[in-house]
């Protein structure tokens, strides 16, 4: 199935976040621990202004939004569903008291979550846009490209997206390489996946996955970000083989067009 035909209009937001996020599982604990100390290493001692991030496919999870919250002007939630945007817009009125858990998680992993935390609810409003779009929309293959719709964040998630928008490794290989490409230069990002995914229901519907594995992620990524570190966590329910998170920045522009013109000349000869 691909991304065009699966039900989006009917994803349920909030089945899904009983499903999943009302307790925090071991699993998403350890993700929130791993992402929280990852940007905040990446940000200490650095004199940086305010920079933009954005989350993929923010569906109704919160916590890798509150992971960028210390340092961002804005984060874009960028959404396809209308069900998920209009979830996202009513947390941005006031966020469920059980994301609070997360919140806590992050600040016993780093002052910066610390130093936010009295006023993290009108931070959390002034700095997110839901934004419902595509992701396939931010695609723009062409490097020599000028920046508008690429290279534009500073800071990025994806989180349980990219497999989890079609049966289609085409498609799988597109949405990875369509967040990393939104990344500017030297941004880090955090990235998880299901590994063997045969699909998941949401309430009584169906939605469709890619099976994928940790090479795979790797052989896509290696070509567009560096220092990327692995993390494998265990099944968390039936259904999948285990969660991949990845941690990692994106290149520098002149390493990625280098890799991209000898792609090219390869493909040529
Ligand atoms: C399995 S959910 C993951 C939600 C959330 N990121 C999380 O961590 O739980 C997959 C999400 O991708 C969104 N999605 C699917 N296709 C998309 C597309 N083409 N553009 C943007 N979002 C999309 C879905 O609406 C859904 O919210």
């Amino acid at each position: 199935m691909l991304n065009a035909d699966a039900p989006w209009d009917a994803f349920d937001p909030d089945a899904y976040f009983d499903h999943n996020y009302r307790d925090v599982l071991a699993a998403d604990a350890e993700i929130v621990e791993l992402v929280g100390r990852y940007f905040s290493d990446h940000f200490r001692g650095k004199l940086n202004r305010p920079v933009l991030g954005i989350d993929v496919g923010a569906g109704a999870n919160l916590y890798p939004a509150l992971s960028m919250l210390p340092w961002c002007r804005e984060i874009t939630l960028l959404e396809r569903s209308p069900k998920n945007v209009e979830y996202l817009n009513r947390q941005l009125r006031d966020f469920e008291p059980e994301w609070g858990r997360f919140w806590k998680l992050l600040c016993d992993q780093d002052e910066a979550y610390r130093a936010v935390d009295a006023d993290r609810r009108a931070r959390f409003r002034q700095v997110v846009r839901v934004r419902e779009a595509d992701l396939f929309g931010l695609e723009d293959r062409n490097p020599l490209s000028p920046r508008p719709r690429q290279e534009r964040y500073q800071i990025g998630t994806m989180f349980f997206v990219a497999e989890s928008l079609s049966s289609s490794h085409d498609e799988f290989r597109r949405a990875v390489e369509c967040f990393v490409r939104a990344l500017a230069p030297g941004a880090p990002f955090a990235a998880a996946f299901m590994e063997g995914s045969k699909g998941y229901h949401v309430g009584d519907r169906f939605f469709p996955a890619c099976d994928v594995n940790e090479l795979q992620v790797d052989e896509i990524l290696d070509e567009f970000a560096e220092n990327v570190t692995y993390h494998r966590l265990g099944e968390v329910r039936p259904g999948h083989t285990g969660i991949i998170l990845a941690l990692g920045h994106r290149k520098p522009h002149s390493v990625a067009l280098f890799r991209w013109l000898k792609r090219m000349l390869r493909r040529d000869a």
